[in-house]
């Protein structure tokens, strides 16, 4: 038998939770392998939501109470996965909104993909099968669309479609590792940062279709504009995608500045300098790439290992010089060569780029 824990945040939702809980366990009751618990973590709501549940746990013995400053959704989740984790050492644990948009129904979906050797699962609304609510406002829509792409192509991993959702199953031993890191998120985007470091660890992930329900009763506390903001500045702190191009295009002006230094200062042989300033920058772009855009899987410290992958990194930027000489000379007998630098940004923007950031993850860093 098998612990799951159901973490479920509540701010004000006194009109939700006692319609939720019995629905909760009315829909795992079949699921024999498993002893399920629900925590409710409320954040102090003046609604008294933390009272209406106080009076059900007489009647629901695995049903718990935790209650926590507002501090927000984040903090909040952080708060009773330790304090979970702590009382009843779960195998599993679970993200569940409290009003009724997660349809409960689901649940045993997730335990059969846990069951089957997920390490996550995520009740994704961006995929077949699932959906956001008809009746949401335009911009409610174009918020959590817009979001979510940002997210998925900010990372680069396109193949989770869901980054933002609160409808998962996680594997305890990945809350107990993303702790420290998720301490610092205390708000929506907590949920990324979980994500991240889950696939970071290299969780096996799965994905199940759900349609989120519009709340019928109190209102959502999302705030728009501090999530999006805080969704550009952890991106730019934690996508491994982005940290590649700020370090290629800090390669390039290592390369142009040492060139510039070799030729016009030192006056080398123009060959000279242009070696000297391609390997430089060559070697420079592969230590920023290896300690930092992928420090999270950087190369085992070993000489043999570095010289491989190093001739390797050079392999695949001899790739990138051929393919922009030849693409760009093709350009030129084509459309004409005075437009030559837009054909160098766009073969950089569209080949070049995916092509490095492709080859370095195959052959280079690969995930453990
Ligand atoms: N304890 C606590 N403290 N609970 C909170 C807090 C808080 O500060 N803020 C929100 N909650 C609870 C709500 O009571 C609800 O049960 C759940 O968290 C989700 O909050 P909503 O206010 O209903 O947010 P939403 O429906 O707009 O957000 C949904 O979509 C987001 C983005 O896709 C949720 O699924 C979020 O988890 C998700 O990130
Ligand atoms: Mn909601």
């Amino acid at each position: 038998m098998r612990l799951a824990v159901i973490v479920i945040p509540t701010y004000n939702e006194a009109g939700n939770v006692e319609r939720l809980i019995p629905l909760v366990f009315k829909h795992v009751k079949d699921l024999s392998n498993w002893e399920i618990h629900i925590l409710i973590v409320d954040s102090e709501s003046p609604d008294k939501t933390g009272e209406i549940v106080r009076k059900l746990l007489s009647k629901y013995p695995r049903l718990h109470l935790l209650s926590v400053d507002k501090d927000g959704l984040g903090k909040a989740y952080t708060d009773a996965f330790q304090f979970a984790i702590q009382k009843f050492s779960p195998y599993l644990l679970f993200e569940m909104d409290a009003d009724l948009s997660h349809d409960p129904k689901e649940l045993p979906h997730f335990f059969r993909s846990i069951e089957k050797g997920a390490d996550f699962v995520i009740g994704a609304r961006y995929m077949k099968g699932g959906s956001i609510p008809k009746e949401w406002a335009p911009h409610r829509k174009i918020f959590s669309v817009l979001g979510n792409l940002i997210v998925r192509f900010g990372f680069m991993k396109l193949e989770i479609n869901d980054w933002t959702g609160g409808y998962r199953a996680i594997k305890t031993w990945i809350v107990k590792d993303a702790l420290s890191h998720i301490k610092n998120y205390s708000g929506y985007i907590f949920q990324i940062a979980l994500l991240d470091f889950a696939i970071k660890k290299g969780a096996r992930m799965k994905q199940i279709p759900i349609q989120f329900a519009d709340r019928k009763i109190g209102e959502s506390k999302i705030n728009a504009g501090q999530v999006i903001f805080d969704i550009f500045t952890y991106i730019f702190t934690h996508s491994s995608f982005i940290k590649f191009a700020i370090v290629g295009l800090l390669g390039f002006f290592v390369d142009f500045g040492i060139s510039y230094l070799f030729i016009e200062k030192v006056k080398s042989a123009v060959w000279l300098g242009t070696l000297i300033s391609t390997e430089t920058a060559i070697i420079s772009n592969f230590v920023l790439n290896n300690f930092w855009s992928f420090s999270y899987k950087k190369l085992e410290n070993k000489v043999s290992v570095y010289l491989s992958s190093f001739i390797k990194f050079n392999l695949v930027s001899s790739g990138s010089i051929l393919i922009q000489t030849v693409g760009i000379q093709l350009a030129a007998n084509i459309f004409g060569r005075q437009l030559w630098y837009v054909y160098k940004i766009l073969i950089i923007a569209f080949i070049v780029i995916p092509y490095s950031y492709i080859l370095y993850n195959r052959f280079i860093w690969k995930e453990k």
